[in-house]
């Protein structure tokens, strides 16, 4: 009788897998049977989970980046127990509550340039408001987006994300328009026919963890505002200090006109974006009384939400984890960088901050080239997911491809590392390339069987 979930967790622990196959997506249990990362996770703290088994996991994925301040950090959990205890008047709708104001009022207080703080739900909607917000402000239609981008799965995101992949069987989709990454002359053509509303860029791709050039975004917004445009940066995954700045388009010293975040605001516990924006962004599409709730979402200023996001930017600061991620990540990438010199596949690290790529590329070894070869006929991007199943197998550390059909897998650790858990990655990945760079073994066996799932799929 009554809810107990304490007791549902106890009793019926074990079955997300059955469950997931059942009822949710069977691919997802499929995919994950096949590659071994089926476990069950009873527990994380900090950087680590902690499977039924009692075995530890380092997480150098973080929830694609949700998890900046930790698993369970106890000043996030505090701040919603305490946001329960308050028994607050949440979502009244017809009022103006003080935690959205508060976080409104941090958020602007750290993004150069921007004024004023919408919330939401998730990384895609805020990328839909910044979307909307420009044609408003702007009354044209196009927005230009890059190769390779990512921001989100709902319509109109998914209108300016380059993926073939997520696309596909999705259309029709809106009419905008794909420049090369970093490409000013690609923009300033695009420009020219006068008709669109921004250029959505993210500062550093998550796909495959490009950079943009220095000076590309100083650039590209006097020429966006010279053709009556604006310039988005979409810093749903690079923002709240990944990169080593609070926000990625610090690099460039430059002031957009429209920023999205999510992820890590969330400190892990609660979905929450925001768009944040110029006042005269806002003023266009809050124009008058009659528009007071053009754009909006039921439960975006919901007191967990909120409560979340203010103990995140507290945990942010008083720990200082822009500066640690600047000076980790710096770290972490130099010890990386001096062993492409020692493994001939690993082509080249790159990224900002804690926000880093390791690409893989082709061997010159006649030993190897056979393997390497076998594997790019099967699928593109078969390798770097032998490297991610060997770091997750053999040294229980989870990390991610960084995009389909490219070798490159993506770390992106909690903001909270330190010199050990470097140390504990580099002494992993030094071992997977080791294997990698005999040629033959486990991790080749396994490559095998990969190639044959990718010709019967
Ligand atoms: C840059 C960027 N924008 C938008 C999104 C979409 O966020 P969400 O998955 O919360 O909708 C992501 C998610 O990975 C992202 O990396």
């Amino acid at each position: 009788m009554g809810f107990d979930l304490p007791g549902l967790l106890a009793e019926r622990g074990g079955e997300g897998y059955e469950l997931q196959a059942r009822y949710i997506n069977p691919q997802m249990s499929r995919m994950l049977h096949t590659i071994g990362f089926d476990k069950v996770y009873e527990r994380a703290e900090g950087s680590y989970l902690y499977d039924k088994d009692g075995q530890r996991y380092l997480d150098f994925l973080s929830g694609f980046g949700v998890f900046a301040v930790g698993r369970n950090h106890p000043v996030v959990r505090k701040a919603l127990h305490d946001m329960l205890d308050a028994d607050l008047a949440s979502m009244v709708q017809f009022d103006c509550a003080l935690l959205p104001g508060l976080l409104a009022e941090r958020l602007v207080a750290l993004a150069p340039g921007m004024d004023r703080a919408l919330f939401c739900n998730s990384g895609t909607e805020a990328v839909e408001a910044a979307l909307k917000f420009a044609r408003c402000a702007t009354g044209k239609a196009r927005i230009l987006y890059c190769d390779h981008a990512y921001h989100g799965l709902t319509v109109g995101s998914l209108s300016v994300n380059a993926s073939g992949e997520f696309r596909s069987g999705f259309g029709p989709l809106l009419d905008d328009t794909r420049i090369p990454f970093g490409d000013l002359d690609a923009l300033a053509a695009e420009l020219r026919k006068g008709d669109v509303a921004a250029l959505i860029v993210e500062p550093v791709q998550g796909k495959g963890v490009q950079v943009l050039p220095d000076g590309f975004l100083r650039s590209a917004l006097a020429l966006l505002h010279d053709h009556g445009a604006l310039l988005i940066c979409d810093e749903v995954q690079s923002g709240l200090g990944r990169t080593g700045r609070c926000f990625a388009y610090e690099y460039d010293d430059v002031e957009p006109d429209i920023v999205t975040v999510a992820k890590a605001l969330s400190g892990g516990y609660a979905p929450v974006g925001a768009t944040m924006a110029k006042d005269a962004i806002f003023g266009k599409v809050f124009s008058s009384m009659d528009r007071v709730v053009v754009h909006g979402s039921t439960f975006a200023a919901n007191a967990t939400s909120m409560a979340a996001g203010l103990a995140s930017l507290a945990v942010i600061e008083d720990e200082q984890l822009v500066a640690n991620s600047e000076r980790t990540g710096d770290l972490l990438r130099q010890r990386l960088a001096e062993l492409a010199d020692r493994y001939e596949m690993l082509a080249e690290v790159r990224g900002r901050g804690l926000m880093i790529g390791l690409e893989f590329g082709k061997p010159r070894s006649m030993k190897l080239r056979a393997g390497w070869s076998m594997l790019q006929k099967a699928r593109v991007g078969l390798f770097a997911q032998m490297v991610v199943v060997s770091l997750f197998q053999r040294h229980r550390i989870l990390t991610q491809v960084a995009g389909d059909h490219m070798e490159v897998i993506k770390l992106l650790p909690p903001l909270t590392i330190g010199e050990a858990e470097v140390g504990q990655f580099v002494g992993a990945f030094t071992d997977v390339m080791d294997e990698a760079h005999r040629g033959s073994g486990l991790m080749w066996d396994f490559g095998r069987t990969l190639v044959k799932q990718a010709m019967t799929r």
